[in-house]
């Protein structure tokens, strides 16, 4: 880090959106890092923080064992900014009182603010926020005062401002506190007078400083999906170290038409050596039999490395794996505190005794923020602009068990619903856009004879970044062209339906 940066540093309690609020204030072009919470004292102060954030978290302060900060963090003349659990904690440990409140609140509310001053500077004097709290603060430790309220929140928003504490009950990182985005850049701009000084090509430094670091001369390898994130992993890896990088492409045959083709056109001239491995029958011969999502995931990633480990130890030895991981893969495999939703292959589907030390650079950052890196660093649009695809490929889209067969059913679907989407100069307005194979036969027509044959489904969905998903209302000839096309071009489809579910409670991919 820069020497005259000072970080943003959010001590985590838990929270499912720690990172969020880290995301927030990088928006605001303030450095932000997140530690855990019980971060001793001397290791905060070394951290120089500009301002610190308290997050918030499952826990109430009253249930034993409950997560606390050192007390001495109040004494550290640092502006602090709690939120929810967060606030109530000044409440705890300052001389207020926090209860069981009789209503758990969630979802969406509405904010009185008492006055103006700096943390609600542009913000009206009502403001939507969102809450999810049970415990509220009854009575304000001394030296505070009430700076807004909600309906059933009389201590929504509260300040002792000559300590410079701030705290809000409701949620500013997340996007149905419309104005959340802005009151974290009141907080670190108007209140801590950080300055504005954070871009991604500091980010890019850092990484590379890190990756250094922690490589040393050590080899590395990394498995390369053809994905936006596996690419920027790679090549921020390889601006580091060099040829201590070499990349492998499995192609586990769950990828899309022509897939293993494009990846390794893209790559060849990027002066990044990238091997290809053929394991598609191993893969196949791995998935046989298998039809639980989870139990797919776990063989499909734990193939995966047995594939590097038996690739590198050709190469000699090499002590880390890089992986494209993204911060949604970390939440929703749980490994962040949050429930499992999902393993993804590269988290949370890895084996035990894996032989690699992970070096996981973009662990941090959403999938807008790794391409915003992609192409600071150069990456062609294809990859920069390529649609996410997940680890397990084409696996977690036919549903039930793999075969090759299948496989090739839903590849021929796919392709037909990227070139229309293409075509339609849709591809860069949708997160996602793609074929499933559900595994359901339906009687229909063709040639005046009686059909029954496979159904597809088409799911195309918007996002920033894949925690939320809307589907995409896709113009119907668009649809009709689409559907039109794969009952015409794919033999075994007579039926196509479109996927109108929202994540939440759907997830982007059916497995
Ligand atoms: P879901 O289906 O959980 O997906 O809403 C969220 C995003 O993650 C992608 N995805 C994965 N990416 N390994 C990955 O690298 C995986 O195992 C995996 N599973 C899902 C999915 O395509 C979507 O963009």
């Amino acid at each position: 880090m820069e020497a005259e940066q000072h970080p943003v540093v959010v001590l985590d309690f838990g929270a499912q959106y720690s990172k969020l609020i880290a995301r927030r204030v990088r928006e605001s072009r303030v450095f932000s890092l997140i530690v855990p919470y019980d971060t001793p004292l001397d290791a905060l102060r070394r951290l120089e923080p500009g301002a610190i954030i308290f997050s918030g978290g499952p826990a109430s302060v009253h249930a034993p064992g409950a997560p606390m900060p050192d007390p001495g963090v109040f004494e550290l003349g640092v502006p602090i900014l709690g939120i929810c659990y967060g606030v109530q904690l000044f409440a705890h440990m300052l001389g207020g009182k926090v209860r069981r409140s009789d209503k758990r609140e969630y979802g969406i509310a509405h904010l009185a603010r008492a006055g103006a001053g700096p943390l609600f500077q542009s913000v009206q004097p009502q403001t939507q926020v969102w809450m999810s709290h049970g415990d509220a603060i009854t009575d304000l430790p001394p030296g505070f005062e009430v700076l807004g309220t909600t309906e059933n929140c009389p201590y929504a928003a509260i300040a002792d401002p000559a300590r410079k504490l701030y705290g809000v009950q409701f949620h500013p990182e997340v996007v149905h506190t419309p104005k959340g985005s802005r009151l974290l850049s009141n907080f670190v701009h108007n209140i801590c007078r950080c300055d504005a000084n954070w871009t991604m090509g500091s980010f890019v430094d850092l990484a590379i400083e890190d990756i250094r670091k922690k490589v040393g001369d050590g080899r590395v390898v990394c498995g390369l999906s053809g994905g936006v994130d596996s690419a920027v992993a790679a090549a921020l890896v390889h601006k580091a170290v060099g040829d201590q990088l070499t990349c492998f492409f499995v192609d586990h045959g769950l990828l899309r038409k022509n897939e293993a083709r494009e990846v390794m056109a893209a790559f060849a001239d990027r002066g990044i050596r990238v091997v290809k491995i053929d394991a598609q029958q191993r893969f196949l011969q791995r998935l046989r039999g298998i039809t639980d999502p989870e139990a797919k995931r776990k063989a499909i990633g734990d193939q995966f490395i047995r594939e590097f480990e038996a690739a590198a130890r050709q190469l000699g030895e090499a002590r880390f794996l890089v992986q494209g991981t993204v911060y949604p893969d970390v939440i929703e495999s749980g490994s962040d505190s949050a429930e499992t939703i999902k393993s993804h292959h590269n988290v949370g589907g890895l084996p035990a005794d894996m032989k690699f030390e992970l070096c996981e650079p973009v662990r941090e950052l959403f999938k807008d923020e790794v391409r915003q890196v992609g192409a600071l660093l150069g990456l062609p649009d294809a990859i920069v602009w390529r649609q996410p695809f997940p680890g397990p490929g084409l696996a977690v889209r036919v549903v039930g068990e793999v075969t090759e067969e299948r496989l090739a059913i839903l590849r021929e679907a796919d392709a037909i619903v990227r070139e229309e989407i293409a075509a339609a100069g849709l591809d860069r307005q949708l997160w996602q856009y793609f074929a499933v194979l559900p595994g359901v036969r339906s009687v229909g027509v063709a040639g005046g004879r009686r059909t029954y044959r496979e159904l597809v489904a088409v799911r195309a969905v918007t996002s920033t970044d894949a925690m939320t998903a809307a589907w995409a209302r896709l113009p119907w000839e668009v649809l009709e062209r689409i559907s039109a096309r794969i009952v015409r071009e794919v033999d075994q489809v007579n039926r196509v339906v479109y996927d109108i579910t929202a994540k939440p409670p759907g997830t982007i991919e059916w497995e």
